[in-house]
């Protein structure tokens, strides 16, 4: 929202703050409504003559999803499809979509590309793969234009250190590790026996600003009459856990606690992403791709507090 307002749009927040924070969105722009909620969500649309969406909502736990995979599936594509419904009736037709790298699964090679199978392993990924059929058929029958855009591991903060990760609980690597640094709390290493050159997890870390571009970059395409696809948000280059430990440990001059955890269900030991084709063909040019910044940027925020006053 930041970087949309930066660059002249107008913008309305819907959040039914089952997750989210009232303060991280500029007074007067939020909505507080849930997804499912059609009707206000049209009549919404109708009085903002809104142009497009960006459709970040949904709950974003793949443990949880694990256990409560009838609350993802209602939430995240029963959600998306009353938001979809809503965009038909009002008559906007454009729609950006937080879509994951958990579409992929465990895919045997990376990098990955956009065209490997679609083969998620968990319930989690699977609603995304959900949204993005719907889609497609949302396109074919109502012209309603889309980009889903497939993050890897959205990382870093605002580099104003104002907006960061505020997760409850927390699941991503950089927050738990600045977190262990704070606490003196041991955060877990699952696994230290991948077939990787020291032995733990390789992710791709993409920076939240970098993130952020891709969508505007995704809804200026999709205003100027470009066509539905799907991308890779990613850098192209990997990080084991224990070289983000490292990092941490140059960022705030202090050890990180940690303890050695066994591997856990599900996880690949390495996810990559091939980023050719966001780069070649919307433009995307990565601005903070070095993990020291985007170490720094989330530990700016989380040091401060990990919240805006
Ligand atoms: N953070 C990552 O690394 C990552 C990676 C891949 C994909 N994504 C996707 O990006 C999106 C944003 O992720 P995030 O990390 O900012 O998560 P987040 O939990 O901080 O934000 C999701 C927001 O959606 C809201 N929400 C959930 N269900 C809703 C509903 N039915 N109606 C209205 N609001 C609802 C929550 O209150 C929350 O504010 C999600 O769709 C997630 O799946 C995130």
């Amino acid at each position: 929202m930041r970087l949309l307002l930066q660059q002249g749009y107008e913008v309305a927040v819907v959040d039914d703050l089952s997750r989210g924070y009232r303060h991280n969105v500029p007074p007067g722009c939020l909505y507080q409504l849930s997804l499912v909620e059609t009707n206000a969500l049209t009549e919404l649309m109708r009085q903002t003559a809104c142009e497009a969406v960006i459709h970040f909502a949904g709950l974003i736990s793949v443990g949880e999803s694990m256990r409560e995979p009838e609350r993802y599936l209602a939430n995240n594509v029963g959600g998306s499809l009353s938001l979809l419904t809503a965009m038909v009736q009002a008559g906007v037709k454009h729609l950006v979509f937080s879509s994951t790298a958990a579409v992929y699964g465990n895919p045997h090679t990376t990098p990955i590309l956009e065209s490997f199978p679609i083969q998620p392993v968990n319930p989690y990924g699977e609603s995304k793969v959900m949204v993005e059929t719907m889609l497609r058929w949302f396109d074919q029958i109502h012209r309603l234009t889309n980009i889903s855009l497939r993050y890897f591991n959205a990382s870093g903060a605002d580099p104003e250190g104002r907006l960061g990760e505020e997760h409850e609980p927390e699941t991503h690597l950089i927050p738990l590790v600045l977190r262990a640094v704070m606490t003196g709390e041991p955060a877990t290493i699952f696994g230290n026996d991948y077939d990787t050159p020291d032995g733990t997890c390789i992710r791709d870390y993409v920076h939240v600003d970098d993130l952020a571009q891709a969508h505007i970059l995704a809804v200026e395409h999709l205003l100027g009459g470009g066509a539905s696809d799907q991308f890779n948000v990613g850098t192209g280059t990997g990080h084991t856990v224990l070289e983000i430990i490292r990092a941490v440990e140059e960022v705030t001059g202090k050890k990180v606690p940690y303890l050695w955890g066994a591997r856990r269900d599900g996880d690949a030991a390495s996810l990559v992403a091939a980023s050719g084709k966001l780069r070649g063909k919307l433009g995307w040019n990565p601005k903070y791709t070095g993990l020291s910044t985007i170490v720094e940027h989330a530990w700016n925020f989380a040091s401060k507090g990990g919240r805006r006053s």
